[in-house]
């Protein structure tokens, strides 16, 4: 039978206090890893560890790490690694999104998108190096995005910061395959969660006004994924629990698609 099993093994999830990386933290719990759940908002991440503890069974701790602070994403994995028995996942998925066309794009929120979208993934995977390293069967799983493929209208810092996510995919695989390190992109399509929720006004401000807000985001999203379906939270976390199981020892340096199509056309 084709089973995941993770026993034994410590996840360390950014942004997992909600959304895809709650999902991510919890399929990786089900298959029966530790979780270190790291979020900005650390009561966020408190409830979430200690349902995922309740809920699974597994070691689950929570730690309030901004990602956009180095310092304190070595200290977060550091004591992540001392605290749970090391570091065999590290699943990049903190993100923000900011929606303005290129002339009115605010400089200090592009800054922001780059830092925590981008940035944060070569301080974390400098961090967890080590960790991974001395188990010999690491892996790094950075969620990106279809946007980190292609292009969309009105999210320069976004479609920039995910392109550069798939870049530092590749060198961190190349890097890391003489010392079992695995690095996976994740490029989902539009999975219904805040980050897409918190868009709406923007998109009506985008497209000129006149619509709702609900429009704005079919116009945005469903329009370009030929599946006309926004995806699950869930199925993006069994994607990621697959790219840390020893199924895939193979799969490396690979931008991975969850997208309904989106990037097919
Ligand atoms: N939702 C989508 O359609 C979609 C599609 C493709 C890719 N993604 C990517 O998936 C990831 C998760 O997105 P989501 O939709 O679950 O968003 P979300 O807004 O629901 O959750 C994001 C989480 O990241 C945390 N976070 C934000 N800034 C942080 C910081 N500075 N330090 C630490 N944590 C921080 C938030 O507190 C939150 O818990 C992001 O990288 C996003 O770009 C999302």
């Amino acid at each position: 039978m084709l089973s995941i099993d993770l026993h034994d093994r410590v996840s360390f999830v950014t942004g997992a206090a909600r959304g895809i990386g709650r999902a991510c933290a919890e399929a990786l719990a089900q298959a029966g890893a530790a979780i270190a759940v790291v979020d900005v908002d650390g009561e966020g991440a408190a409830r979430t560890a200690s349902e995922i503890a309740g809920r699974y069974g597994v070691a689950a701790r929570a730690y309030a790490c901004d990602v956009r602070d180095p310092g304190a994403i070595r200290a977060a994995v550091d004591r992540a690694a001392s605290e749970l028995g090391g570091l065999d996942h590290l699943v990049n998925n903190a993100g923000v999104q900011f929606v303005a066309p290129v002339p009115e794009f605010p400089d200090d929120k592009y800054a922001n998108v780059r830092a925590i979208d981008l940035d944060s993934v070569f301080y974390m995977s400098k961090a967890a190096w080590k960790h991974l390293a001395a188990k010999k069967r690491g892996r790094i799983v950075n969620v990106a995005s279809v946007q980190g493929l292609i292009g969309s209208p009105f999210k320069i810092a976004y479609v920039a910061a995910k392109h550069g996510v798939v870049g530092m995919t590749k060198v961190l695989a190349i890097e890391g395959a003489e010392i079992g390190i695995t690095a996976n992109a994740i490029c989902p399509g539009a999975v219904m969660t805040d980050l897409v929720r918190g868009q709406a006004a923007g998109l009506v401000a985008s497209y000129g006004g006149g619509i709702s807000e609900e429009e704005a985001l079919e116009r945005a999203f469903l329009d370009a994924m030929p599946t006309k379906r926004f995806i699950e939270p869930d199925e993006v976390g069994a994607l990621c629990a697959f790219l840390c199981s020893d199924f895939a020892v193979s799969i490396t340096g690979a931008a991975v698609s969850i997208d309904g199509g989106w990037a097919a056309h």
